[in-house]
Order: C-alpha cells, then sequence, then structure tokens
C-alpha cells in the first residue's frame, strides 16, 4: 500500500464540476476517532466494526488511485446493508418505547424493510411494511425474489400499494388501526433516515477515522449511494463533529443532487444538534452527484450494469443493481473523465443490498457476461 502521501491543501477546489471540499489531513487534522455516541440507547445488531479493504484489481483495472471499500454489505443482519447500523439506535427507541408492532414503508425491493424484519424478528416484535410497487414493470422476480422473499421469511406482514401511493398517510392509518386493535405500533420512517437512525453513520464516520489511522493512510474521498439521506448526513455529521475534514460524495439514485443536498443537509444539521456538536457545518461538506440515475429509482443504466459485473470480476464483490451498482457506475466515470484525479485514496462504502440481484436476474441475463 502506499505510504501517506497527500499534501496539505487549504480550501475548496471544483474539480469538473465537483466541489471538494479538501481536508488539510483527516488523518493529522482529528486525533480524534469517537463520536460520543456511548450515550444514546442502541441495540448490538451489526457485526462491526466492518471491514476496510483494497481493491488492488479494480484499482488496476481503472488506472488507480487507490480504491478501498467499506464493507457495510458485511453487517450481517439477513444478509447486512447500511440499515443495521441505523437500526441498532432506532430499534433501541422502539423498545424504549415498549412497542410490540415495528412499520416501516419502502419499495418492494427495499433493503431497509428487509433489515427492519430481521431486526424485528431477532427482538420478537411483529413487523408490518408498506411496500410502493416503484416498478410496475417489473417481473416476477422483481415481485416476489431477493428482499421481499426475505421479507417474508422473517415473518413480516407485507401491504403493497402501486406506485406514487403516499406511504406516510398510509403508514399513519395501519398504525392507528393496530393501535385500536390493542397493539403498540411504532414507526420508523422511509430509510430509517432521521437524525437517530444517522447516529449510525456518525459511528461509521468514527470507524473509518481510526481504520485509516491505522493502516496509515488519509482519506482522500468517500463515494456512496444516495438516497433517504441518513448514510450521506450520517458520515458528514460525524467526520465533522470529529473535526475530520473528509470530502463525502453521495452519487444520487432517486433524485437531482440539489433536492438530494438539500435532505442532506438537513438532516445533518439534526444530527449534529443530536450530537451536541455546536460549530456550523460549512455549506460545501454536502454534495451529490445526480448524474448517474438514469431513467429513475430502481432502472438499470448500462453504467450501473458494466459496474456490477467489473467489480464481481475484478474483486469477487457484489455490488446491487438499485443503490451500490449506480453508485459505483458514478465513481468510475468520475475517474475515468479524470475529475477525482487530486485523490489517491478513495473510499467506497459498500451499503449492501445484493439479494437484489435476484430479483433483477433478467436484466442481467439480458446484457450477457460470463
Ligand atoms: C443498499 C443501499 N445503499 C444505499 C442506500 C441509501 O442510503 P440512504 O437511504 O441512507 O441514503 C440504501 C437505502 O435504501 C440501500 O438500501
Amino acid at each position: 500500500m502506499r505510504a501517506r502521501l497527500c499534501p496539505p491543501a487549504p480550501s475548496c477546489v471544483a474539480a469538473g464540476g465537483i466541489r471538494f471540499y479538501v481536508r488539510t489531513s483527516a488523518f493529522t487534522a482529528s486525533k480524534r476517532t469517537r463520536v460520543h455516541i456511548d450515550r444514546f440507547p442502541r441495540i448490538g445488531l451489526a457485526h462491526l466494526p466492518t471491514p476496510l479493504e483494497p481493491m488492488p484489481a479494480l484499482s488496476r483495472a481503472l488506472g488507480g488511485p487507490d480504491l478501498w471499500i467499506k464493507r457495510d454489505d458485511c453487517t450481517g443482519l439477513a444478509s447486512g446493508g447500511n440499515k443495521t447500523r441505523k437500526l441498532e439506535f432506532l430499534m433501541a427507541q422502539v423498545v424504549d418505547a415498549r412497542a410490540d408492532t415495528v412499520l416501516t414503508p419502502g419499495a418492494v425491493q427495499s433493503n431497509h424493510a428487509r433489515q427492519t424484519a430481521a431486526a424485528a424478528a431477532k427482538l420478537g416484535m411483529h413487523c408490518e411494511i408498506l411496500l410502493e410497487e416503484a416498478r410496475p414493470d417489473g417481473d416476477e422476480e422483481y415481485a416476489r425474489s431477493g428482499n421481499i422473499l426475505i421479507d417474508r421469511l422473517c415473518g413480516a406482514r407485507i401491504h403493497l400499494y402501486p406506485k406514487d401511493t403516499d406511504l406516510d398517510a398510509e403508514m399513519a392509518a395501519l398504525g392507528k388501526s393496530l393501535r385500536d386493535a390493542g397493539k403498540r405500533p411504532y414507526a420508523i420512517p422511509v430509510g430509517g433516515s432521521n437524525a437517530v437512525g444517522a447516529l449510525g453513520y456518525a459511528n461509521c464516520a468514527a470507524e473509518l477515522l481510526s481504520q485509516s489511522r491505522a493502516l496509515g493512510q488519509d482519506i482522500d474521498l468517500v463515494v456512496h449511494a444516495s438516497a433517504s439521506a441518513g448514510t450521506q448526513a450520517g458520515l458528514v455529521a460525524g467526520f465533522h463533529a470529529l473535526e475530520a475534514n473528509v470530502p463525502v460524495l453521495g452519487i444520487c439514485v432517486s433524485r437531482a443532487a440539489d433536492a438530494q443536498e438539500e435532505m442532506v443537509r438537513s438532516l445533518a444539521g439534526e444530527t449534529l444538534a443530536l450530537l451536541g456538536t455546536a460549530a456550523a457545518l460549512p455549506r460545501e461538506r454536502v454534495q451529490a452527484n445526480g448524474d448517474y440515475v438514469g431513467e429513475g429509482y430502481g432502472i438499470p443504466t448500462a453504467g450501473m450494469i458494466e459496474a456490477v459485473e467489473l467489480v464481481a470480476r475484478s474483486e469477487g464483490i457484489l455490488l446491487d443493481p438499485v443503490y451500490s451498482g449506480k453508485a459505483m457506475a458514478g465513481l468510475i466515470d468520475l475517474l475515468r473523465t479524470g475529475r477525482v484525479e487530486h485523490c489517491r485514496n478513495i473510499v467506497f462504502v459498500h451499503t449492501g443490498g445484493a439479494v437484489a440481484l435476484f430479483a433483477y436476474r433478467s436484466t442481467f441475463d439480458r446484457h450477457g457476461g460470463g
């Protein structure tokens, strides 16, 4: 591995239309690797810390820099993923509220719903999942395999709704009918993305700093898929609370960059308030790129298919078609077009979701390979 080589750089630079807040050195600027997370109620659900691994073959295939992968696909709960970190804090609130039933919304292939169903099963609670048929063109496997299969295996009760249904309103109505029936329901928001859930990713920021320090490597850029915003908000808030100026780039999978940045900024602010960090978050710390969404949420792109195949064939790592595949497609394109060439170490946070590959079999069949 390359030694720590990054020269200190003082400020915010523009590179190929992306603004990067360049750190002086995450490694040296922050001696802290712990946010004071221990004071928040938490239930251990995830295998932590997740590994931070090099991807030498992928780095070679793309002509460098050093690419690293934070294996949050390995958090362990019913095949893992980023929601498990959030659920550690969210489910503690559910238990604290003495609830007996967890409600949460998502799309048919929601990884959040799957991990919530598994967490509820583990804690002996009922789980009611409200799923939007986000891809009416989806085939039988999309409708029945992948995440939704695991939801059912974990004993969740599934409610299906047509695309564009107001799931929050449906969740409120379902909560009322459960209460009327004598249950004690607790609603977890879409993606587990509120300030409490985002604590899980503030903790991940601390983990990354501690791992980069142990490896003797600076992190020049963190890249990951950004949707309901909790992952990015937690990472940004965590690094800020730790006084580590590590740039985080969220690749959008469901909306335009401006709207995504607004969501992340607002939730990062709430998360910092919860953490008790007074220092205001500089606006430029929140960066999103909306160029890789394609035709919409969950709709395959050529870049996603190439990314999933390339990472599987070079590193034996499975990305997913909806989130990490599109995020990696973005990173590959940014590398190929020289827009991140100032970076020596880039960390891709693998947020999980590979079980959805089985729901997208026909997409990969159609595009051949192997
Ligand atoms: C696999 C995967 N990656 C990334 C994300 C995006 O995370 P967030 O919703 O916290 O922005 C999700 C959210 O559902 C996901 O399931």
